[in-house]
């Protein structure tokens, strides 16, 4: 059934889409990489990935896996996933972080100033990481949930998600930029 694979898709991928806006509203002060620069010139990251963002994005993203753990018992009829364990809960939140900033380092490196925009890799860089590092911490949980159906769904749902909330926050005067 294409709603429940959604559904699934969704609900399953809340504490990976919750920390990178969670970093938006929260970040601020000092940056990652201490304002280092490498030998190409450019910031290592950039003075937009910082530990306030990245700790309370990450833990936004557990918070909200063990909220969805409490409703589970509610939606078991239409969300047909296992309830996060807490390393998946991890991995999902803390893997959404990493990959944003892992597309830092690469957007540096290409020469994109902070904030510049870089299609694909703006969009997806968050979900292939927080997927592939669950995959290794939480594998039996990963295997359950993450069915390919499921996975098609995020890879097409994830883009679409992520335009139109950063279209909002960039609306509503959140992000400096609307990607
Ligand atoms: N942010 C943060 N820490 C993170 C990620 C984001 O503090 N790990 C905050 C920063 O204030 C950042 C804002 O969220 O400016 C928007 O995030 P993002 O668009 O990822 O950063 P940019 O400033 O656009 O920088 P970059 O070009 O490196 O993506
Ligand atoms: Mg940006």
């Amino acid at each position: 059934m294409v709603v429940e694979t959604v559904a699934v898709a969704i609900w399953a991928m809340l504490p990976a889409y919750i920390p990178n806006n969670v970093a938006v509203l929260a970040g601020g002060g000092r940056p990652i990489d201490g304002g280092r620069t490498l030998d190409d010139g450019n910031r290592l990251l950039g003075d937009g990935k910082t530990w306030r963002g990245t700790a309370f994005g990450t833990a936004a993203g557990v918070v909200v896996a063990l909220v969805l753990n409490r409703i589970h018992p509610f939606v078991s009829g239409v969300v047909v996933a296992d309830p996060f364990p807490i390393a998946a809960a991890v991995s999902l939140a803390f893997g959404a972080m990493l990959g944003d900033i892992l597309a830092s380092f690469l957007k540096r490196r290409t020469g994109r100033q902070r904030g510049a925009v870089f299609p694909g890799v703006d969009q997806l860089d968050f979900v292939v990481v927080s997927l592939v590092l669950t995959a290794v911490i939480a594998t039996g949980w990963f295997l359950d949930t993450f069915t390919l159906p499921v996975v098609v769904a995020v890879l097409v749902l994830t883009p679409l998600l992520h335009v139109s909330t950063n279209a909002i926050a960039y609306a509503v005067g959140l992000k400096d930029e609307p990607w």
